[in-house]
């Protein structure tokens, strides 16, 4: 062994005892790392990182990000014991930001996101006693672009994050994502950086991505990587957006009301608003609701426009609208002037896809009483009295919180008319584009973008298999629900005709007809 090597093994260990073991890896350890051992590339950055950075990671195969990205060559993202500290980099010189090592840190002290790069020198530039390794500051506005201004991470969001081994949940590798792997790992022993990855198994082991029932027995259901850094990813993000909403000077004023508008147990939510301000509220609640179902709707087909393999059995039966989530985002905009534009960890920004395997607005009610509990010791007791099924106070002590004055921080509505936003929301480029991406009619989605039970009567308007069941039952006013919509759709209904707020042309009414009739007949 030369003495070069051997160094090496020395250095280590005598670095981390000074840097202090115990402490969780962060960036300024790395930053140090890398200065102390005069690191000049990713690859020996890497050899130095902890155990646990190299033995857990995620590989992507397509990258939307600044680091390009194969099969052969994917990006790792290594995530170590709880993911709040984040290092990337990818695998082949021809490929872009190959030089740039990625990292983001989540800061439990301040709910923020801070993303940094770390800019190594070329090999041949590395050779030179001369050649510097550049720390970029906190949050450069290269990051920003796509991150956001207050930045978020882009993780897309279960059970499907395209691009990545394991890009189904639940489900086995699919044959192109097999292929795939399997170039990989056939370099990966050889090459500068992958090779310092442990633990590569667990991607060809049979049980990581589609556990077996005894797997799930005896590993109490061990998440794959994918599955394991989203849950952290999802858990950190909305510590965020409460964190952010909490840095407002206006947010103690509203907090009650954002509590009202998550809870699941209070009644409904226009009981809680204030009178002077509630026909308003309700009724761009409901266009701020279609305008969400059709943002989502156009996210949803892009990203699964993205992945190689679609499991749609996981999609089966999902719900693109939350009415919880709804109330709660709009009423935030409202009172904070915050955009919610950003705040999920989907790829596509301006879409508000929250999913996780858990209930998004209990996760969010949680953080919030959490973080309202602190200085409110009888929040916290009505709580525990509503943990145990005595929700009156708790509803009671909300209800009693909620001034009458809040009606003046709330912005007043667009002054549009329920018409006139319909158009607006159908007409832009995106209700378009989700029309002439979809298999079933994109008018269809009109009727969905209400019917999903939040506007509208809740009609599964975009699952054929129980429309055409339902199509030739009812007791409507006109009879079957076939005969209701047929009524519905022409000009006779008068005030009363779909969708609603809006004139549809002959042609798009007789489309519709045409499939409604259709689909009834199947049965
Ligand atoms: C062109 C858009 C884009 C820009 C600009 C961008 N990223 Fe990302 N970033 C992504 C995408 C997309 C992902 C999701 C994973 C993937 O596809 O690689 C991501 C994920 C990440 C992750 C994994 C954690 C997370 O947020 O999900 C890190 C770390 C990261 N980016 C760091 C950075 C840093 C540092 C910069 C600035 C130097 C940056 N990114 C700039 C698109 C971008
Ligand atoms: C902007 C929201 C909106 C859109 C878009 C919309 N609807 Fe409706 N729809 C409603 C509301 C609200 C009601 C309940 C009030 C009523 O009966 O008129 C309703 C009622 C109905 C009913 C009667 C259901 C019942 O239980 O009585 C049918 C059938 C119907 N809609 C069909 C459609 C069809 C088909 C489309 C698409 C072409 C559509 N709707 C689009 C809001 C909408």
């Amino acid at each position: 062994m030369k003495y070069q090597n051997l160094k090496k093994y020395f250095i280590v260990p005598f670095v981390f005892f000074a840097t202090g073991f115990a402490q969780a890896f962060d960036y300024i350890q790395l930053e140090k790392l890398i200065k102390e051992n005069k690191l000049k590339t990713i690859s020996d950055t890497i050899e130095k990182l902890p155990l646990s950075y190299k033995s857990k990671y995620v590989l992507i195969f397509k990258s939307r990000s600044l680091h390009g990205s194969s099969f052969e060559n994917p990006r790792v993202l290594l995530y170590g014991e709880d993911a709040s500290f984040i290092l990337s980099f990818n695998g082949s010189p021809e490929q872009k930001g190959y030089l740039g090592l990625e990292t983001m840190e989540y800061d439990q002290s301040t709910s923020e996101f801070k993303y940094r790069e770390i800019l190594f020198p070329n090999e041949k530039e590395s050779q030179s006693p001369s050649s510097v390794v550049r720390f970029s500051d906190d949050n450069p506005e290269k990051c920003l672009k796509c991150h956001g201004q207050t930045p978020r991470p882009i993780w897309d969001t279960h059970p499907l994050w395209p691009g990545v081994y394991g890009e189904n949940y639940l489900t086995d590798l699919s044959f192109a994502e097999r292929s795939g792997l399997n170039k990989f790992l056939a370099i990966q022993g050889s090459h500068p950086r992958y090779k310092h990855l442990r633990n590569i198994n667990i991607f060809t082991e049979k049980n990581t991505f589609k556990p077996d029932v005894a797997a799930r027995y005896t590993n109490f259901m061990k998440d794959s990587p994918v599955v394991e850094l989203s849950k952290y990813l999802a858990k950190y993000n909305i510590q965020k957006i409460v964190g952010q909403m909490k840095r407002s000077p206006e947010f103690e004023k509203f907090q009650f009301l954002y509590l009202a508008s998550l809870s699941q147990d209070c009644g409904s939510f226009e009981s809680f608003l204030p009178d002077g301000v509630r026909p308003t509220v309700v009724k761009d609640l409901e266009l701020f609701s279609v305008d969400t179902f059709v943002k989502n709707k156009k996210q949803d087909l892009l990203k699964k426009g993205r992945a190689l393999t679609v499991n749609q059995n996981l999609f089966a039966n999902q719900i693109l609208q939350n009415k919880a989530l709804d109330q709660f985002r709009f009423i935030v905009e409202q009172s904070l002037n915050i955009s919610t534009d950003f705040w999920t960890m989907a790829l596509e920004a301006d879409t508000y896809d929250y999913t996780q395997p858990d209930s998004v607005e209990l996760a969010l009610e949680k953080e919030l009483i959490h973080q309202i509990g602190k200085s409110d010791e009888k929040l916290k007791n009505l709580v525990s009295l509503r943990a145990v099924g005595s929700t009156v106070k708790y509803c009671e002590y909300l209800r009693k919180n909620i001034s009458p004055n809040l009606a003046q921080g709330l912005k007043k509505g667009s002054g549009l008319s329920t018409a006139q936003s319909l158009q607006k929301i159908y007409s832009e480029e995106k209700i378009r584009t989700v029309a002439e991406a979809d298999p079933v009619p994109g008018l269809l989605n009109l009727c969905a973008s209400c019917h999903q039970g939040v506007v509208g009567p809740a009609l599964p308007f975009l699952d054929k298999d129980r429309m055409s069941t339902l199509l030739n039952q009812g007791n409507y006013p006109r009879g079957t629900l076939l005969q209701e919509i047929l009524y519905r759709l022409s000009p006779k209904a008068g005030p009363n005709q779909m969708p609603r707020g809006l004139n549809l042309s002959e042609s798009q009414i007789q489309v519709l007809e045409d499939y409604f009739q259709n689909l009834s007949e199947k049965k």
